[in-house]
């Protein structure tokens, strides 16, 4: 038996903060001099079990208040770009939440500092073409997201565009209508997570009232089949993560998934990690599980490599460039 090969990629739906591994958490705890729950290893991982989205973002932001240096950061984007690299990540637009930091007591320009120092020579020291994405928690509400959004404005360069993410159920797409709004003003790449937990609804209004380019998950948009064909229609990508849906609970198994109708329907279905120490890999790891759990076929799998080039913020010539890549690593 051949060992599965990841292909190139885009990776298009990773939060910078949920790519903490346990031991990166321990070792900043000690160094920062924070108190955690367990500081043992074993008992980390332990933890690692979700009933739903809340159950994990509990424990992400318990562990999150270990991250306050530059070199913090620095390591932290760094090791997402070390473990990239091997799953053949070409590309990576890269989700950062810095409401949780500042609410850590990390100033911004500390944040920015260390992921500057990291993604600024990506292509150079890994190969990785990377951008930031800046993400707005939707559970501290529209006002938070609207200072926020002030408060990046000295950092405008180092963003291409604007997410949401946290707590789905009880925080829809319409409240962030304006800051969605003064974004697009900004000329601002526009994102947001729906139809993760919440219902085909909530991607629906996500698409018309925020007027987002892509849905990050976006799953439960397969239970409303006029939204499935407007997707398809308009083209509007998902960044799906299955391994993540699977830990969350959001589908039962990885082969009630339903990624293959989604292929079937020609949705511009691409894949990636979202906190992947949490879920069980990167996106390499994705990629494996679906073409053995779902059975994709080798076809299937091309499809989405290149469909992740298809949704990413790039220019024709890195698109062509990369999804030829793609080309060659299923023809060889
Ligand atoms: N959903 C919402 N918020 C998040 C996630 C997610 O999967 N990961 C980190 N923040
Ligand atoms: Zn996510």
């Amino acid at each position: 038996m051949t060992s599965f090969v990841a292909p190139p990629s885009a990776e298009l739906h990773i939060h910078i903060e949920g790519t903490i591994e346990p031991e990166h958490i321990v070792a900043m705890a000690a160094r920062n001099g924070v108190t955690l729950p367990t500081t043992n290893i074993a008992d980390l991982k332990a933890r690692y079990a979700f009933e739903d989205l809340q159950s994990f973002l509990d424990l992400h932001y318990s562990n999150l208040t270990v991250l306050k240096t530059e070199q913090d950061f620095f390591e932290l984007a760094t090791g997402y770009l070390d473990r990239a690299k091997v799953a053949h990540v070409r590309r990576a637009e890269i989700f950062f939440d810095p409401q949780t930091h500042i609410a850590n007591g990390t100033p911004l320009e500390v944040v920015m500092a260390g992921f500057n120092a990291a993604f600024s020579e990506s292509d150079r020291t890994h190969g990785i073409s990377t951008d930031l994405i800046m993400c707005f928690l939707r559970d501290l509400g529209a006002d938070a997201a609207g200072e926020m959004l002030t408060a990046i404005m000295p950092f405008r360069d180092a963003i291409i565009g604007v997410g949401l993410d946290s707590t789905e159920i009880g925080f829809p797409p319409e409240l962030f209508v304006d800051v969605y709004a003064r974004a697009a003003a900004e000329g601002l790449h526009l994102v947001a997570h729906a139809g993760e937990e919440g219902g085909p609804e909530t991607v629906a209004t996500a698409l018309d009232v925020l007027h987002i380019e892509r849905v990050d998950h976006g799953i439960r948009a397969m239970e409303d089949p006029a939204l499935v064909a407007r997707l398809r229609d308009e083209r509007i990508p998902l960044t799906v993560c299955p391994l993540s849906n699977v830990a969350l609970r959001t589908v039962d198994t990885m082969a009630d998934h339903p990624l293959p109708t989604m292929l079937a329907e020609r949705i511009v279905a691409t894949i990636s990690s979202d906190d992947p120490p949490y879920f069980g890999g990167y996106v390499d790891a994705n990629y494996e599980a679906i073409q053995r759990d779902l059975g994709l076929s080798d076809d299937q799998l091309k499809t989405l490599a290149l469909n992740s080039f298809d949704a990413a913020f790039i220019s024709p010539e890195q698109r062509a460039g990369w999804k030829a890549e793609v080309e060659a690593h299923f023809a060889g």
